[in-house]
């Protein structure tokens, strides 16, 4: 028998409470949520011809005199610099082959658009045949454009796909002889997320709007950082015209465990305006998290000297008033210009991802002071670095304590077992302290980043018992995320993910549908649920938490048995009247290697049912392995 206090609200629970970690890894952005199709769009890539085949240049060909393309570097242009020269020397045609990101997805029947510019120099190009091919090189969908001009010229077409294809690529002919240059060539699904035009996957913003997520952090990770301070994240360079944002290496171009991505590269066709928007759409809090002048402590861990913080500072300074100022401000109207002149709202900034030690403490003094002395309610996140385990993250979680600091981001990537072992970590957290960010943690079936390390049941029910420990203490824990987020199932750098994606399909992993039932039904108010008197931390194998919902008026109870074997659980409920009909939902699979894939997206997925509610306690039996909310309905 469990005993339900719902009379007495513990505390309010945060609407930021379960929220969502963005990050381009894994193909993320580029290759992922960001629709674009062709892989190095401007040649911008540091090999600038990557991505892209000149199939009859190959020695084998007849054809290996009828062109080339060479990239050409105009060094007067700082961002868009390289374009690519195509001399075509045989009338029966040369062609360039786009590979895309690992293939290109293409649907029956489904519309693409395509944009490129080109300057047709003497007029001896007539056309340019555009066309998908499939994996044996049968098309599967043409178009063609017609350069008439020798200028620099944007042109557009639109394919339609006559095959579903997960692989295919896009063919360029060029009929005629001559010399064209082209640059920014560029394909889109015409069905994105709400239609924008060159906007985001789909079906991977839709999995994230039915999180309902609190709020949404972006840009990282790691790719915050850089790998030198160079290569950090630098907002500014993500908005304003795409064409003008700087293609640079990403951070997870690297040979990680068993992979190589030697061309994993940011676009920045998604970049912080966009986040700004996405976060709107889904209606999750905006959560930017900031270089704080530290490179990846992993990689250089380069220091900008603290006398030289400034353009950083002012970067977090300028980004808030990108978000929130007036359209007359410098980077409010450029909010403005880009669509969106009603403000962001944006309420939080972090400073500095995953960082520890001296360093990070004296540089996080200088963002503090100064986004305080402008911005006094902003609510700044600083961090304490990576896994609990190691003693920079106790020392700076002791310094942020000392400097009052309002929340600190904690990450953990563990084992199911130490899931499951710490879902009291919070319990004896000081209340008057700093409130905490779970900003990235994921139970890990073996450690490191490999195939062997699964989204299996295990690790997903083992997550959600620690959530239950998140949510009885939401008096401290104010935002909660899983990462990584997503990953492209040819092209990751780290596992487990929360959602897998390929050039056609995605679907939540079981760590995914656990991520949703918590927080869909976060409720409003905490209510205490203690089997004689404590909490429930693992006692025979039981976890548990409870929420008022008092706009749905619901007494919302999450229960999970991590046994062999179901459990029978009575619910001494006092302090409500409940009407007579609840719900139940399900969350459970009797293999704790189980795991959704692309062959069965729902294997593990939530199973809804309505519950008879009893006069006195309320009686449930858990299955074995599960997680299982109750809703009961109140009068
Ligand atoms: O989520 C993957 C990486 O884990 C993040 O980039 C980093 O913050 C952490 O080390």
């Amino acid at each position: 028998t469990l005993e339900v206090d719902a009379a007495n609200t513990i505390t309010k629970i945060q609407p930021t409470m379960f929220g969502l970690f963005f990050e381009d890894i894994n193909f993320a952005a580029d290759g992922g949520l960001y629709a674009e199709m062709i892989k190095n769009r401007s040649f911008e890539f540091d090999k600038p011809l990557m991505g892209w085949e000149q199939p009859n240049t190959k020695r084998s060909s007849l054809n290996k005199e009828s062109g080339s393309a060479t990239p050409i570097k105009l060094s007067e242009n700082k961002t868009n610099s390289n374009f690519c020269r195509v001399e075509v020397n045989n009338a029966k045609g040369y062609s360039l082959i786009n590979e895309g990101f690992r293939g290109m997805g293409v649907k029956k029947d489904s519309k693409y658009n395509l944009s490129l510019k080109a300057a047709n120099q003497n007029g001896g190009i007539k056309k340019i045949i555009i066309q998908f091919i499939d994996k044996d090189q049968k098309v599967i969908g043409e178009t063609s454009i017609v350069p008439k001009s020798d200028q620099w010229t944007n042109y557009t077409a639109q394919i339609t796909a006559n095959q579903t294809e997960a692989k295919a690529k896009l063919k360029l002919t060029f009929e005629g002889t001559g010399t064209i240059d082209l640059d920014m060539i560029s394909l889109f699904p015409e069905d994105t997320w709400k239609n924008r035009k060159n906007g985001l996957r789909k079906d991977l913003v839709q999995l994230l709007y039915d999180m309902k997520p609190g709020f949404l952090r972006f840009p990282g990770g790691c790719i915050v950082e850089g790998r030198t301070l160079s290569d950090r994240y630098q907002w500014k360079k993500s908005v304003g015209n795409v064409e003008e944002r700087k293609t640079m290496m990403n951070r997870w171009n690297v040979e990680f465990n068993h992979k190589l991505t030697p061309d994993y590269f940011q676009s920045f066709g998604l970049g912080y305006f966009e986040y700004f928007q996405l976060s709107e759409d889904i209606g999750a809090e905006p959560l930017p998290i900031l270089s704080c002048g530290m490179a990846c402590q992993y990689n250089t861990g380069e220091l900008a000297p603290i006398d030289e913080l400034d353009p950083y500072v002012q970067d977090a300074l300028d980004l808030i008033e990108f978000a929130n100022g007036a359209v007359t401000t410098t980077w409010g109207k450029m909010r403005s210009d880009m669509g969106h002149p009603k403000p962001f709202n944006l309420k939080y900034i972090g400073v500095g991802n995953e960082q520890w030690g001296p360093d990070y403490i004296d540089r996080y003094k200088v963002f503090e002071k100064a986004i305080k002395a402008k911005y006094p309610n902003i609510i700044i996140v600083s961090g304490s670095g990576p896994s609990p385990d190691g003693e920079h993250f106790d020392y700076a979680m002791e310094e942020l304590k000392k400097l009052n600091a309002e929340l600190v981001d904690e990450h953990y990537y563990k084992s199911p077992q130490w899931f499951r072992e710490n879902a009291g970590r919070y319990d004896n957290y000081d209340r008057k302290g700093p409130k905490i960010f779970a900003g990235e943690y994921a139970a890990q079936s073996v450690s490191g980043a490999n195939p062997n390390n699964r989204n299996n049941w295990e690790c997903a029910f083992s997550e959600a018992a620690f959530m239950t420990g998140l949510e009885r203490n939401a008096a401290v824990v104010h935002l909660t995320s899983y990462a990584p987020l997503m990953a492209h199932e040819d092209a990751w750098q780290w596992t487990p993910d929360m959602i897998w994606f390929n050039n056609l399909e995605s679907y939540g992993s079981a760590n995914y549908y656990v991520q949703q039932l918590f927080s869909t039904n976060k409720g409003t108010d905490l209510l205490s649920i203690t089997k004689e008197g404590k909490p429930l931390t693992g006692q025979n194998n039981l976890y548990a938490s409870a929420v008022k919902d008092a706009d749905s008026k619901e007494i919302i109870i999450k229960l999970v048995n991590t046994a062999t074997t179901p459990q029978d659980v009575n619910l001494d409920l006092k302090g409500a009247k409940l009407g007579s009909k609840g719900t139940i939902i399900n969350l459970a699979s009797s293999n704790v290697q189980d795991e959704n894939t692309f062959a069965d997206p729902k294997k593990i997925s939530p199973k809804q049912s309505e519950y008879k509610i009893t006069k006195g306690k309320q009686e449930l039996t858990l299955p074995a392995y599960s997680v299982t909310v109750l809703k009961l309905k109140m009068i």
